[in-house]
């Protein structure tokens, strides 16, 4: 049996080393947080989409008494695009969390299920969404999907 090993690479920088456009991504992921209705976890997480027109959508978790009905900021704000803009490729996306007024030190990695669907937006257009985690320590860069979801389910 032979061993494969894969690396994942990702960057750590500071929002003076976005651009424009990318420090605006972040920024209106951050107030995104502000339409999360997170009446169960507190945790309140914001997301904005870039398409390729340079149209910005955003989302915010959604949470249900019945717990598994609620829906993550990364989806809202993904289908969201998806339903409004179904020809638009998504270019970008950036996320950003808070519990109380302080936005998380750490960068909130997205779920297993937000990376799959993220996988399948990339899929759907043919393009790799640059990912953006914001956390006030620092933010985490990827170039697409693939370093949070290697080796993942593709139909294409
Ligand atoms: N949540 C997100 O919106 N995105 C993630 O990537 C992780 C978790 C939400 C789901 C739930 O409303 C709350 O955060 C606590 O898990």
């Amino acid at each position: 049996m032979k061993e494969h090993k894969i690396e994942s690479v990702f960057h750590l920088c500071e929002p003076s080393e976005l651009n424009k456009e990318e420090r605006e991504l972040v920024d209106a992921a951050k107030r995104a947080t502000k339409g999360s209705y997170a009446p169960f976890s507190k945790f309140k997480v914001g997301a904005a989409v870039r398409l390729e027109s340079g149209r910005i959508v955003v989302g915010a978790n959604q949470e249900n008494a019945a717990y598994p009905s609620g829906l993550c900021a990364e989806r809202t704000a993904l289908f969201a695009a998806g339903a409004q803009y179904p020809d638009e490729a998504v270019v970008a996306l950036a996320i950003a969390a808070r519990k109380g007024r302080r936005f998380t030190a750490e960068p909130i990695p997205p779920c297993g299920a937000c990376r799959q669907v993220i996988s399948g937006v990339e899929d759907r257009h043919g393009k790799a969404i640059r990912i953006f985690l914001y956390g006030s320590d620092g933010i985490v860069v990827c170039d697409g999907i693939t370093p949070l979801l290697p080796f993942r389910f593709s139909e294409f």
